[in-house]
């Protein structure tokens, strides 16, 4: 079954602004430590000329294009607009191919298993239940000893929301709060629970700015 709002958070809509509004670093709090994050991802992925990636939301391959190279990479995502703007910016990885699909649904089907799965800014479009089959999902997928390394809208715990939406609101950013209230941003510590209750041993957490944060998580070799 596909995830409940794929087809809201479908960005085919925002396809050709996407690019530019990601560079609002400064003054969005969403998009702050934007590039730092994405770029911490990849650095962490521990990648090889010879690893098979799965990336899950590649959007316009803002995050692909930092991958120097790799043996093959697998993109998912619901939108195909996203997908045409960031093509051209992906030649360079020769065994790159892409699948429309939802990010939940796709990881049980007939990809194969990778070295390293990893994904930025999606997973926050998934219901906090559909966090948890996902991370399962994602083991389910890597070989032993691989890596899954996520960059994402995240609140430290629970109690955190109140206070971050009411931060917001009271200083005038209706925007940011409203995102903080109708999408589903990652809670820290729920989220490595459920990683850790997967069997990912170590989870390890790291934070680029008030709502940017990068968990990485490996897979045991036996
Ligand atoms: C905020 S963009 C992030 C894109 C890119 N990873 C980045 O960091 O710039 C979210 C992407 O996820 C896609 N998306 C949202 N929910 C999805 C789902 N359930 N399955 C597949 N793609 C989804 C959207 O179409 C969009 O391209």
């Amino acid at each position: 079954m596909r995830s409940l709002h794929v087809d809201e958070f479908n960005h085919d809509d925002c396809a050709n602004e996407y690019d530019e509004d990601v560079k609002n670093e400064k003054k969005d709090p969403i998009r702050a430590g934007y590039e730092a994050t994405l770029q911490w991802v990849v650095d962490n992925a521990n990648l090889s000329k010879e690893s098979r990636v799965l990336e899950l939301g590649s959007g316009t391959g803002n995050l692909t294009r930092k991958i120097e190279a790799c043996g093959e990479i697998v993109c998912v995502d619901i939108s195909t607009e996203m997908e045409q703007v960031g093509r051209p910016k992906l030649s360079h990885l020769e065994n790159r191919s892409f699948i429309v699909d939802d990010i939940l649904e796709v990881l049980i089907k007939d990809i194969g298993f990778f070295d390293t799965v990893i994904s930025t800014y999606t997973a926050h479009h998934l219901v906090e239940g559909e966090k948890k089959l996902f991370f399962k999902r994602i083991w389910n997928r890597l070989r032993p000893g691989g890596l899954a390394v996520f960059g994402d809208l995240m609140l430290d715990t629970e109690a955190s929301k109140k206070i971050k939406i009411d931060y917001y609101r009271n200083n005038g950013d209706e925007k940011t709060a409203i995102a903080i209230e109708e999408e589903f941003f990652w809670i820290v510590d729920k989220s490595v629970l459920e990683m850790e209750k997967a069997g990912f041993d170590p989870v390890d957490v790291k934070r680029f700015s008030d709502l940017s944060y990068g968990i990485k998580a490996k897979k045991p070799a036996s």
